[in-house]
């Protein structure tokens, strides 16, 4: 964020005010935002005394500012994160690995109305000649998805705690992570019929490539296995196993979320020390205008 607001200093002048809007789900710990931005020496709130921060607790899939408000917009990690979940997936937890073709039919076209929806609402918000850039997981025409060996990780070790009995058949059946990794040609598929404009949005870069995996990267230079599995554990921690946990049924205050996280976590990080491996993490960079 701090790049984008230097970006914008250069052409506007130190003086103009920049209002910064960061937009999440309703659910989200805006408080943790807020601390981070007043208390982090780097966040562009101590940089930058003329930039103001706001928050929306509303989904991207609809409108959330007034339209032609929007001079610069970023979104990373979070387009790939579906409206809904149209379908529990029988034998995985993600849907790009389900060999059922039905399931893998409707999770892409899901993804295919999201992102018209989301590209639908964000012209609307941009003004004329304003931009938007894009960073999203993404699919690989050759390799899919990617985190080949943390999804099959995660899938195998809820498989032993359904058998165990932590969870109940009916709770794995309903653990789904709604993501989907769009390839080249499904971001661009909109931008192809009636020319190049979708929306009025002309698509100004579109490039899928590969993200460093740096715990790998530090798993070479240092041997650890068991430092490598903690991190991408905790990585599946912290971005999906909220999500999955949603399945499960519980009483207020019984603990079991906490006890699940903490299983899952283990469980994950005991298989990934077996045999480290670099992971293919596919990511989309887009960079949209508003004609
Ligand atoms: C991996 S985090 C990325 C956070 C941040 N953009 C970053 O780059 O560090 C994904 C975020 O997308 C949010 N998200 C998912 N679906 C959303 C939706 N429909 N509308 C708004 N935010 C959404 C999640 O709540 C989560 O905070």
């Amino acid at each position: 964020m701090s790049a984008a607001i230097a970006a914008l200093r250069k052409r506007v002048g130190m003086s103009r005010p920049i209002g910064v809007v960061h937009v999440d789900l309703p659910e989200n710990d805006f408080a943790a935002l807020f601390r981070l931005l007043e208390h982090d020496p780097h966040s562009y709130l101590s940089a930058d005394p003329a930039a103001y921060a706001f928050a929306i607790g509303r989904s991207f899939y609809g409108p959330v500012l007034p339209a032609g408000s929007v001079s610069l917009g970023w979104s990373s990690w979070s387009v790939q994160w579906l409206s809904r979940v149209p379908m529990p997936v029988p034998d995985h937890v993600q849907a790009a690995f389900s060999r059922d073709t039905q399931v893998r039919a409707l999770y892409a076209e899901q993804a295919r109305s999201d992102w018209r929806r989301f590209l639908g609402e964000r012209s609307r918000e941009l003004c004329r000649g304003g931009r938007l850039v894009i960073l999203s997981m993404a699919a690989d025409e050759e390799r899919g998805f990617g985190y080949d060996p943390l999804m099959a990780g995660m899938h195998s070790s809820l498989s032993l705690m359904r058998e165990e009995g932590v969870i109940s058949a009916d709770e794995l059946q309903n653990m789904t992570i709604p993501t989907f990794g769009r390839t080249r040609s499904e971001f661009a598929e909109p931008f192809r019929q009636g020319a190049e404009l979708y929306e009025c949005l002309r698509l100004e870069q579109l490039e899928i490539f590969l993200a460093e995996d740096r715990i790998w990267l530090e798993y070479e230079r240092s041997q650890d296995a068991e430092d490598y599995a903690r991190k991408w554990a905790a990585f599946s921690r912290a971005s999906v196993f909220p999500t999955l946990a949603l399945s499960l049924r519980t009483r207020q205050g019984d603990g079991r979320v906490e006890r699940f996280m903490d299983r899952l976590e283990a469980e994950m990080a005991s298989r990934l020390a077996t045999s480290p491996q670099r992971m293919n993490m596919p990511l989309a960079l887009l960079e949209l205008r508003r004609t």
